[in-house]
Parts: C-alpha cells; sequence; structure tokens
C-alpha cells in the first residue's frame, strides 16, 4: 500500500522529537522544531488540514540527573524549562497548535490507558534482571545514572544510548564496564523484577510498515536493518520516583521515560481537540482512523520511533506514522555541537543579536538536505543571507515593487503574460512534489529560484527604459513581477513566515499569508499599495567578525582550550552534558575586559543577615532576610546544604542590590548575596563598613 499525495482528505499532525525539559535550547534543537513547523505550514499552504505538536519530555534519568546537579525536585526543575521553552518557540515563529508536557494529566492517563491494554493484550511480561547498583549513593542506576562501553560499537556510552557512537539503544545491564555517574564507582549489580513489552513478535509487523514509511530514507534503512539482526524484547520499567507509576503497579517502578514521551504526541492532539472541538479538528481521525501521522526527529531516536513506537501504537491499536523525516546534526565551524564545551548557537543568543528568526530558519532550512549534517557558521550565515535573501528576493522584491508604485500606484492593470503565469505554476510544482518528497530545502528552493528567475526577467526586459516609449510594455512587465513577488512571498511562506507576511501586506493584501494556498500565487495582489521597505538588511563583515570572535572566546572560555577539538554529537535535543563527575578545576579567567562604567552598573552593598530559613520542597535554597541600611531585602540563596541556617543571622554580607527579581519557589529573590566557591563561603567585610555602604 502506498500513500495518496498530500494533500489528502484526512487531517495530518505534525510532531517534532520532544525536547527534554532540563537546558538551554540551541540550534540543534531549532533544526527539528522548524523543520517540522516549515513542513506543518507547507502542507497547510498545499491545502492540507493539519495540526503541530509537542511538549516538553519532564521524565527520565535527562532530567532527573541535572535537577539533582542543581538540587532542584525534577518537578519544579522540569517546569521551570518547560514554561522556558514555551515563551521561545514562539520567538523562531515555531507555532504549535498545543504544546503539553508528558508530566500533565492528559499525558499520565494516555499513556496509563496505553500500557493497560498493552498488558491486557498480553504484550508485557515480567522478568528478572540485573540492574546496576552504586552502594555509595545508596541508589539504582538506571540510564543516564551509569557510564560505560556500548557492546556494539565499543564506544563510550550511558546507560540505556550510544550516544557517541552507533546511537542504538541499551537494555539495563547491556553496557560494559558499567561505573556509576554520581560517584564514579564501578556499579554493582542487583536482581530486580522489570516488566518487559514483547517487541520481537512485532518483526513481521514492523517490516511491513517499514516499507509504507516515507520520509528520509535513514529512518527506514537503519531500523530494517536492527529488524534482522533480530529484536530484542524491551523493558519498559525502571528504579526511579520520578516519572509515571506503572499502572496499578505495586512498589517503585516507574515507566520507562521512552513509554510515556511519544504517547504525548496523542495526548498533545487530544488536547488540541479539546480546544478547538472535534468539527475543527478530530484527534481520533488522526490516531484511530486513517489520518496522517508524521514525525520529525533526530537521527539519534530513530530506533525509538521506527521499533518501540510504532510496535507499541500497533499493540495498543492506534494508527501507524505515515512518514518519518530523521535529520542530521549541526556542526558548528566543521566541529561537533557540544554544550557542554559551549560550542553552540544558543537559541537566547541568537535572538539577542538581534537577528530575525526566518534568516536562521532559512539558513537551516536550506543549506543541506534533512538527512545531513548541517554546518553553521556565521561566515556561511552572513552569505546565505547577503547572497540569497538580501541579494535575490529582497532585490527583487523591493525592485519590483517600488517601481510598480512609483510608476502605478500598486499593481498595473493588465494580466499577468502567460510565460510568467506558466513560470509560477511551475514553481508551484515544484513545492507540492518538494512537500511530498519531505525535502524543506526544495521548498526554500523553489521560492528563491522564482526570485532569481523574476530578478532576469525584470533585468532582461529593463521596463525603465520602456515607461516613456513602451508605456503598455512597461506596465506589462511590471504587472508579472508584482505577480512573481506575490508567489515568492506565499512559497516561501512556511520557511520565512515573518518576512512572508511583511511582503504580503507591502503588497496590500489582507489576512495572513500563512491562510494563502500555493493557487492564490496566481491571484491578482490589490490594484494599490504603499511604498515598500527593503525586507533584509546585509550582514557587514565586521559584524561577522565580532560573532567570530565571541564564539570562539565562548569556547575557549568553557573548556579552557584544552580539549577544544574533540567533538560530541549532543546536538539534536537529545541532550548535553556527558561528563557528570565535573573536575574542580578553578574555572579559567576571563579573556573580556569591561569598562568602569560598566563595573559601576553593578550596586554591590554591605548587608547584614537578620534571618534564614530553608525553603520547604527546595533542597537547596534558603530564605534569607538581609538588612542593607537602606532596607531589609529579602533574598532567595542557594545555601540551605552549605551552611547552618540558624548561624547565620548577625553575618555580615556583601550584596548585589541591582539584581534582577526572580521568584524562586514562589518566593520572591531580590538582591544577590555573594558568594565564592562549591561550598558557597559568603563574602564579607573585615572592617568598618556601614551596612548600606557600595563597595567599590
Ligand atoms: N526527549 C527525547 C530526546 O531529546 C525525545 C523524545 S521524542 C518522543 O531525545 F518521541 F519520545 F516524544
Ligand atoms: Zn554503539
Amino acid at each position: 500500500m502506498s500513500h495518496d499525495d498530500f494533500p489528502t482528505d484526512e487531517p495530518a499532525v505534525v510532531t517534532c522529537g520532544l525536547p527534554y525539559a532540563n537546558g538551554d535550547l540551541h540550534i540543534g534543537h531549532l533544526r527539528g522544531y522548524i523543520g517540522a513547523d516549515a513542513f506543518n505550514r507547507a502542507l497547510q499552504t498545499l491545502g492540507q488540514q493539519s495540526a503541530y505538536v509537542c511538549g516538553s519530555d519532564m521524565h527520565g534519568t535527562p532530567v532527573a540527573v541535572n535537577a539533582e546537579k542543581e538540587g532542584v525536585d525534577p518537578e519544579e526543575f522540569a517546569l521551570r524549562w518547560h514554561e522556558q521553552y514555551e515563551e521561545t518557540f514562539p520567538q523562531f515563529a515555531v507555532e504549535f497548535d498545543n504544546y503539553g508536557h508528558t508530566h500533565d494529566e492528559t499525558n499520565t492517563e494516555t499513556t496509563r490507558e496505553i500500557v493497560r491494554t498493552l498488558d491486557e493484550e498480553g504484550y508485557v511480561y515480567e522478568k528478572e534482571i540485573q540492574v546496576a547498583y552504586d552502594p555509595e549513593a545508596d541508589q539504582y542506576l538506571p540510564d543516564r545514572y551509569v557510564v560505560g562501553t556500548c557492546p556494539y560499537c565499543g564506544a563510550k556510552a550511558r546507560g540505556d544510548e550510544c550516544d557517541e557512537g552507533c546511537q542504538r539503544h541499551l537494555e539495563p545491564g547491556e553496557i560494559e564496564n558499567p561505573q556509576s555517574s554520581i560517584t564514579g564507582n564501578p556499579a554493582e549489580y542487583r536482581e530486580r523484577t522489570h516488566k518487559f513489552f514483547r517487541v520481537s513478535e512485532f518483526a513481521d509487523y514492523l517490516t511491513e510498515f517499514l516499507d509504507d514509511l516515507e520520509g528520509t530514507s535513514n529512518a527506514r534503512n537503519q531500523p530494517r536493518q536492527w529488524i534482522e539482526e533480530g529484536l530484542q524484547d524491551w523493558c519498559i520499567t525502571r528504579d526511579m520516583d520520578w516519572g509515571i507509576d506503572y499502572p496499578n503497579g505495586e512498589d517503585d517502578l516507574v515507566l520507562y521515560v521512552w513509554v510515556d514521551a511519544p504517547i504525548e504526541y496523542i495526548s498533545s492532539t487530544k488536547q488540541y481537540t479539546d480546544r478547538v472541538g472535534t468539527d475543527e479538528y478530530d484527534w481520533e481521525d488522526v490516531w484511530h482512523e486513517d489520518g496522517e501521522v508524521v514525525h520529525f526527529i533526530g537521527r539519534d531516536i530513530i530506533q525509538h520511533h521506527t521499533i518501540f513506537w510504532p510496535a507499541m501504537l500497533e499493540g495498543a491499536d492506534y494508527n501507524a506514522p505515515r512518514g518519518i523525516a530523521a535529520t542530521g546534526f549541526i556542526t558548528i565551524d566543521g566541529k561537533g555541537l557540544s554544550t557542554s564545551r559551549n560550542r553552540a548557537i544558543w537559541a537566547r543568543e541568537y535572538l539577542e543579536e538581534g537577528f530575525h528568526p526566518d534568516l536562521l530558519r532559512y539558513y537551516l532550512m536550506t543549506t543541506g538536505g534533512l538527512q545531513q549534517d548541517v554546518d553553521f557558521s556565521w561566515s556561511a550565515f552572513q552569505e546565505k543571507v547577503n547572497g540569497e535573501l538580501v541579494g535575490t528576493i529582497g532585490n527583487f522584491c523591493y525592485r519590483s515593487l517600488l517601481f510598480a508604485q512609483r510608476n502605478y500606484e500598486g499593481t498595473p492593470e493588465t494580466d499577468v503574460s502567460a510565460d510568467v503565469e506558466e513560470r509560477i505554476e511551475g514553481a508551484i510544482g515544484e513545492v507540492r512534489e518538494a512537500v511530498n518528497d519531505y525535502s524543506l530545502r526544495g521548498v526554500g528552493q523553489a521560492a528563491t529560484r522564482l526570485a532569481q528567475f523574476g530578478n532576469e526577467y525584470i533585468q532582461r526586459n529593463e521596463p525603465w527604459k520602456l515607461t516613456d516609449d513602451s508605456p503598455d510594455e512597461a506596465a506589462q512587465v511590471i504587472r508579472d513581477c508584482v505577480q512573481i513577488a506575490k508567489a515568492v512571498g506565499v512559497l516561501i511562506e512556511p520557511i520565512a513566515p515573518g518576512k512572508a507576511q511583511t511582503l504580503w501586506e507591502q503588497l496590500g493584501e489582507d489576512g495572513d499569508v500563512a491562510d494563502a494556498h500555493l493557487e492564490d500565487a496566481l491571484e491578482a495582489p490589490p490594484r494599490t499599495f504603499d511604498e515598500p521597505d527593503e525586507l533584509f538588511e546585509k550582514i557587514e563583515d565586521e559584524r561577522v567578525e565580532e560573532l567570530e570572535a565571541k564564539l570562539e572566546e565562548r569556547i575557549a572560555e568553557a573548556t579552557g582550550d584544552a580539549g577544544a577539538e574533540e567533538t560530541e554529537n549532543d546536538d539534536t535535543g537529545s541532550d548535553e552534558e556527558k561528563d557528570m563527575a565535573e573536575t574542580d578545576d578553578l574555572e579559567p579567567l576571563l579573556e573580556d575586559r569591561i569598562s568602569f562604567e560598566e563595573f559601576q552598573d553593578l550596586d554591590i552593598r554591605v548587608g547584614r543577615i537578620e534571618d534564614a530559613e530553608g525553603i520547604e520542597g527546595a533542597d537547596d535554597l534558603a530564605r534569607l532576610e538581609v538588612d542593607i541600611g537602606f532596607e531589609t531585602r529579602q533574598v532567595v540563596a542557594g545555601i540551605k546544604q552549605l551552611h547552618d541556617l540558624d548561624e547565620l543571622p548577625g553575618t555580615k554580607v556583601v550584596l548585589l542590590a541591582n539584581m534582577e527579581p526572580a521568584e524562586l519557589f514562589g518566593v520572591e529573590s531580590n538582591g544577590m548575596i555573594l558568594a565564592a566557591g562549591e561550598e558557597a563561603d559568603l563574602l564579607t567585610t573585615h572592617g568598618d563598613a556601614d551596612l548600606g555602604e557600595k563597595v567599590r
């Protein structure tokens, strides 16, 4: 069975791999989220009913380990990141129809229901296995709590994934030379009873499923090989308390994070239906009937999406995905992106530099095919922006619309010539084909090539020479160009939605270009419009030099220069920090000097702690009252474990008074006390400085 081309009569859902709620978003994450967003927009441009859903991945050791490092409760920790993600995505025009999280009620319920069904259908059994245990830390060591060697390829691996080597999923007990990532001690093994899902029974089903699967070829080829080698059953429980409890399970077992995480795809779709009503979008059509499910994922999680997930769906009687697009990694200046080495372009940093999100969207979508690794460098970014966006699209649209506005107050009153109409139809066809091939680069290129054609067309016909002697001919050329510009706007919208909307408005169009369909590219724009502005701005060489220098410095700071040559593939959102046994080396000195004026911006004062108490629910945090002469400040500090709070009142401290207020565990923090080192050695004064004196 093969699938009908998009657009089909059934609703679609597009998803992307859920980000672990455990750290800052970077360009590696963005590639996937922008890709899926662009694909969803492109489907809609084709006239396909489609929704884009996702959510934060709250459970598992990726969250638990990082929360523990901060001494924060995993739920609080994950929710904090979840909220940050919710705010960040729209800033890149990544517009989810629903963004939930795996710890919410919908997902907890859906997960329980699915696991119960699998259990009832006989797909789950219990087995005694050896699990890693750290006697010193007195805890079991699931997944990221243990590190060692991959039994398949010999690379350094985490308990459940060969993240630096063959990318395979590892079952509990499989990793060789297991070591606790908490203490570094060799792990011991203890016998425990766990639940297993009979994945091996699905081998034939999965083979057929892969034959029908659309998307990138890596998502079909790798799993075929795994099936050939023989599928193992899958351990779906863990000895942890953070997660979703095994339904009716007796003891402290939670579901493995990879069970409840993909189920969020369904839960998030349900939540969308709950919000808009079944008449507008019915999640059951998608997940229980013949709807179209399309997953965008990083290539490191192919096994979870092409083996475990479709087996679960089949076992619990849900619809299988139609397409899986597995994207390659991002490298930075030719080296592996590494969050721990700070070799990354952070989402927030990009925005703070003031670049429009569409520039990055365009760069990421058109630089390589989905499967390819894409290198990012500021100079390649500049080249793309200045060449294709400024030079081709921006230049063509601006000169056409400006000429049209100045000479005709807008769109000349004549029909588009047959040739140009045909050229636009050709571009529409390219987009339709590109979407059906899951090629976002193809979508972007169709638009850029059309603008390129427009530039050549205007250059060849020189309308500026025709206005006096052949006004009809001049009007025809400009009429054609205005139509091409409109078509470029409609076609580029999935990739560059913000700029496409600006162009749309420049053309005097009402409403949203996002609601336009491909055919609208051939409809005449309004008769009149205002004088346009340039769509894109050139990036100057000096700017690029600055950005490159900043990045280099940042990497040098994080790595102390040593090890800066090593690479790691932790760029897909599948997460960071390999080496959890932190060294207590000193942080290198910053090279970046600041001016005296900048120092003066810090309002540092002498204070005295009047009161100190632990904050309930927070492992590390204490609430302090600090008298700073003028007033008494409430401050939250991460010193609960490091100081005897009863001893603190009366201690003189140094406080950054103009720190932005923040809320931690519902307690407002209005200032920051200064401390040094791992043990939070509190800074103080040794003479007679009064409370409120400024530190200078
Ligand atoms: N959080 C996982 C990762 O970053 C991805 C989860 S995708 C889902 O690798 F399918 F489980 F939802
Ligand atoms: Zn491996």
